[in-house]
């Protein structure tokens, strides 16, 4: 579509900076006394954290879902997620600072929209944009000028320059001038007590510099630290690039796990070890696996962007088959040790222990549990599970070969009544010490036993 700057005459293009300043200006002031009316679309994970902050910190915010389940509970003050303190929903909604609506031709009233939706990937690996799409189609139905609109949720450099924009930009508004359009990365880290929203530095970039400055205007409100940077691109590819990051430091640990194994040396000891450098390194922990929304997924979008420059990222791929594969490893090693006590792995009792993809925390996305229990169900094992987060086993549309399963209560009949319990997950709430006390063998993948005992194998 022609931009309306190349359309206009001599006289309106020597008029128009004033205007365009004056949307801008407007929503600026807005923005500092705090006037400025949010709206943020997507409630999950990354979405309600902001939203309750963005509260707290003295703005009126609408949130926006699709989940009809989700609104009504927020409504009624029923949090559903587990890390976050329930009050700090009642005290929003007390507050009447907070709303949640899943009715979209409401998305009008706010001054600036957040996008926090998910951008999972495609069963080809490749990014799944649908989510963002229909947000950015449900937000042009209604655009106005003088709207910001940021996008939050992980994704390839280039979606909000030239997917999102494009969308907004088919109502004949202009972006930088009418409505301004910013990429601002999540970085929430569920469970951590160190950080909070507010206090996580948000990195900040515009589509113009316009855009820029009243993202910016925004987060400075917000958080404790606003890092701004040239372009929504750099933004984009910043956030890639921390994922990227934890995804091959993850690989790179789990393969030398596999390694020292072979060899007869301890990783656990080995990163003590190490860790005690006070330079130049940064410890990462071996697992199961990789899990979670965004270290499995998010490197792949660069992946995919990537090609359309005729590079393929090789460390991306080599991180991907070597956390893949560990799965396998871990079934490996619980059928050998399982073996040297005369057990075949078909018809053993095994119980599983963690659903989630990381300590203390309800979110089981992506988690290697999935496969390890696919795995064994597949070589003829009976399985059961226990996470004191986790009470069901979710459904997923890419395993729908698993039986419903919910968390057993972690008994020392549980445990006896098992040939083996097998670690995924280290949460803090489990006895440890009663599992290895009654289970015949425990299988570790997290280092949960430091000294040898006679039933565990390291995994
Ligand atoms: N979970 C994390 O720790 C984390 C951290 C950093 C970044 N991110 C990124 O943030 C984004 C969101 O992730 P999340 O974990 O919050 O996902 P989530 O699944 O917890 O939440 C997404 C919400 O969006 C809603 N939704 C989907 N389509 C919608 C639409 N068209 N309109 C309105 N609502 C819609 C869903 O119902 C859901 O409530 C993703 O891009 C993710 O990669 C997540």
């Amino acid at each position: 579509m022609p931009s309306s700057r190349a359309q206009a005459s001599p006289l309106a293009e020597s008029v128009a900076p004033r205007a365009e300043g004056a949307i801008a200006a407007a929503l600026k002031k807005k923005i500092e006394s705090r006037e400025a009316r949010l709206g943020v679309i997507g409630l999950g994970y990354v979405g309600l954290p902001m939203t309750l902050t963005m509260a707290e910190k003295g703005f009126s915010v609408l949130g926006f879902d699709i989940d009809p389940t989700k609104i009504e509970s927020l409504n009624h003050g029923r949090n559903y997620i587990e890390h976050l303190d329930g009050r700090r929903l009642t005290a929003a909604i007390g507050s009447g600072k907070f709303w949640a609506t899943s009715d979209f031709l409401r998305l009008r009233e706010a001054d600036v929209l957040l996008i926090c939706v998910p951008t999972p990937l495609t069963p080809q690996r490749e990014p799944e944009m649908s989510f963002v799409v229909e947000t950015a189609r449900q937000i042009r139905a209604s655009l106005r000028p003088g709207q910001l609109v940021v996008l939050e949720s992980t994704t390839y450099p280039g979606t909000a320059d030239e997917l999102v924009r494009g969308i907004l930009e088919e109502t004949g508004l202009r972006c930088g001038e009418d409505f301004f359009l910013a990429f601002s990365p999540e970085r929430e880290d569920p469970g951590n007590a160190s950080f909070a929203t507010a206090t996580i530095p948000k990195v900040v970039g515009g589509v113009d510099p316009v855009s820029g400055d009243l993202a910016q205007a925004l987060y400075d409100r917000i958080v404790a630290k606003t890092v701004r940077v040239s372009s929504s691109r750099t933004a984009e590819a910043t956030k890639l690039v921390e994922n990227i990051f934890r995804a091959v430091n993850i690989a790179l640990v789990n393969e030398l796990k596999m390694v020292f194994d072979r060899m007869g040396i301890d990783i656990w000891e080995v990163l003590d070890a190490a860790s005690t450098k006070p330079f130049g390194f940064m410890r990462f922990n071996p697992g199961p696996g990789w899990g979670g929304h965004c270290i499995p997924l998010d490197p792949f979008y660069l992946v995919w962007k990537a090609r359309e420059y005729g590079i393929t990222p090789k460390f991306i791929e080599l991180a991907g088959e070597v956390n893949v594969q560990m799965p396998h490893y871990v079934l490996e090693k619980l059928q050998l040790a399982l073996n040297e006590r005369g057990k075949a792995l078909k018809g053993s009792r095994i119980l599983v222990l963690g659903l989630a993809y990381k300590k203390d925390i309800d979110d089981a996305r992506e988690s290697p549990a999935f496969e390890i229990l696919e795995l064994l169900l597949r070589r003829g094992a009976e399985v059961s599970y226990h996470d004191p987060h986790v009470a069901k086993a979710p459904r997923t549309r890419a395993r729908p070969e698993l039986p419903p399963m919910e968390s057993q209560p972690l008994t020392v009949a549980l445990l006896q009544s098992h040939d083996a319990a097998l670690v995924v997950t280290d949460h803090s709430a489990v006895d440890y010490e009663m599992v290895v006390r009654h289970s015949p063998l425990v299988v570790d993948t997290r280092g949960i036993y430091r000294a040898p005992r006679e039933n565990v194998v390291r995994a």
